[in-house]
């Protein structure tokens, strides 16, 4: 798959979106406002909460066919095709193999285990390498079902003892096959992998199954430096970086540079494509909420520079408007002197209620750019590997309903 030439064009298309992206709509208010087409904002302006959560949830466009905004979320969601559909094999475990495993674990799982055994057979890899474990349930299941030796590496030492408790209750006769080992993949150099136990090598596949941010780099650049069989990567939290900003990893990305800074990175993260009539109801009260409070404190308090104000429980976004604002000024030590009746005054103002329907439909514009974000990081990790000389595929493995960060990167020798 010829991945370069898509990872230039997402580059050409996001390049000239950036100001949209790169830049949550509450910082640098109002400035960030002028990047949104106002045909665009009056089209979604007409439309019903109804009609926008269809829109947002991607399932119905038909209020903005044949629209210059429509071409311009169709072009966001084209990159998709890219990537590969998977169809896995049944795996029929008894239902102890999946004890203490939540839905989304499972359904995890239920799609990786059939590829990473057939993987084996073609492969003839001896290890698997499970970063990032957690508890341990895909070596658990590996080695106690499919006679495969396989190590849990994390970071918590919780996770990996609590991880083999379960193991020795539940496979007694199959110890052996697995190992916990903890170590911080973050701070160790690449070169003292192998220091304690003689994990990398040509005959391992490494997984790292949702490896936060920079630990997806780490892992890939480790494959590569030992030259693994094969390594399997999911990649989330893309804001767990050292730095401010993405960086890159392929010399193709490297030589015609996208900067993707925090603001961007966070959108990568929550570029999940359904949400539910629910959700997008909450997500209107909450946005209604924190949009009106940086409204407040922009205009009421006069401060121009946006401060961080932090997410608060759901509960109280329906609380009212001022007990939320009295509560968040108090928690950030902001001096004022509004009363509950003024805060409720200024929130009810009309024209206040349209410049906060105006951010909520400039964000949902903004979101479509999250998955082309998060396809470029991606593509810029599979180029990587294919400079190296793997063979690389990124695939669908999951529902994306059940997993949204649900793209896969393959790599193999
Ligand atoms: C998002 S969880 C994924 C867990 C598991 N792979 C899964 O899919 O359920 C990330 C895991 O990475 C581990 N982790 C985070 N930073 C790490 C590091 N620097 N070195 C090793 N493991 C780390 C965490 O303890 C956690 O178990």
């Amino acid at each position: 798959m010829n991945y370069k030439s898509t990872l230039s064009e997402i580059k050409d298309f996001l390049d000239s979106n950036e100001s949209i992206w790169n830049h949550e709509i509450i910082y640098n208010y109002p400035n960030t406002l002028s990047a949104y087409n106002e045909h665009h904002l009056d089209l979604l302006n007409q439309l019903s909460n109804d009609e926008l959560w269809k829109i947002d949830a991607r399932f119905d466009f038909s209020p903005i066919r044949e629209t210059p905004l429509l071409s311009l979320i169709n072009k966001t969601m084209s990159f998709n095709q890219i990537i590969k559909k998977y169809t896995p094999t049944q795996l029929n475990l008894p239902l102890l193999a999946f004890t203490r495993i939540k839905d989304k674990k499972h359904h995890e799982l239920d799609n990786l285990i059939p590829l990473i055994i057939d993987l084996k057979h073609k492969l003839n890899f001896h290890t698997v390498i499970d970063i990032g474990g957690g508890v341990g349930h895909l070596s658990r299941i590996l080695g106690s079902y499919f006679n495969t030796e396989a190590t849990c590496v994390d970071i918590n030492q919780d996770f990996l003892t609590q991880g083999e408790i379960n193991h020795k209750r539940l496979h007694p006769k199959q110890v052996a096959n697995v190992k916990f080992h903890n170590m911080d993949i973050r701070k160790t150099p690449i070169e003292n992998f192998n220091n304690e136990l003689d994990l990398f090598n040509a005959n391992t596949f490494v997984v790292g199954l949702h490896s936060c941010g920079q630990l997806s780099s780490k892992l890939l650049q480790t494959a590569v430096q030992y030259k693994v069989k094969g390594i399997l990567n999911f990649g989330c939290c893309y804001f767990k970086y050292d730095h401010p900003r993405y960086e890159l990893l392929s010399h193709h990305a490297q030589s015609n540079p996208l900067f993707i800074n925090e603001q961007g990175l966070t959108l990568a993260t929550r570029a999940h494509t359904y949400i539910s009539k629910q959700d997008f109801q909450n997500k209107l009260q909450v946005k209604s909420y924190r949009f009106g409070l940086h409204l407040l404190l922009y205009e009421l308090l006069d401060h121009k520079k946006f401060i961080t104000m932090g997410d608060s429980p759901i509960k109280d976004y329906f609380n009212g408007f001022s007990s939320y604002v009295l509560k968040k000024l108090e928690e950030h030590h902001i001096q004022h002197t509004l009363t509950a009746k003024v805060i409720e005054h200024y929130f009810h103002d009309p024209n206040i209620q349209k410049q906060i329907r105006k951010m909520f439909l400039c964000n949902l514009i903004r979101w479509f750019f999250g998955r082309p974000l998060e396809l470029y990081i991606l593509l810029d990790r599979a180029v990587y590997l294919q400079e190296h000389g793997y063979h690389t595929s990124l695939t669908h493995y999951f529902d994306e309903k059940i997993s949204p960060r649900n793209v896969g990167i393959l790599g193999t020798v």
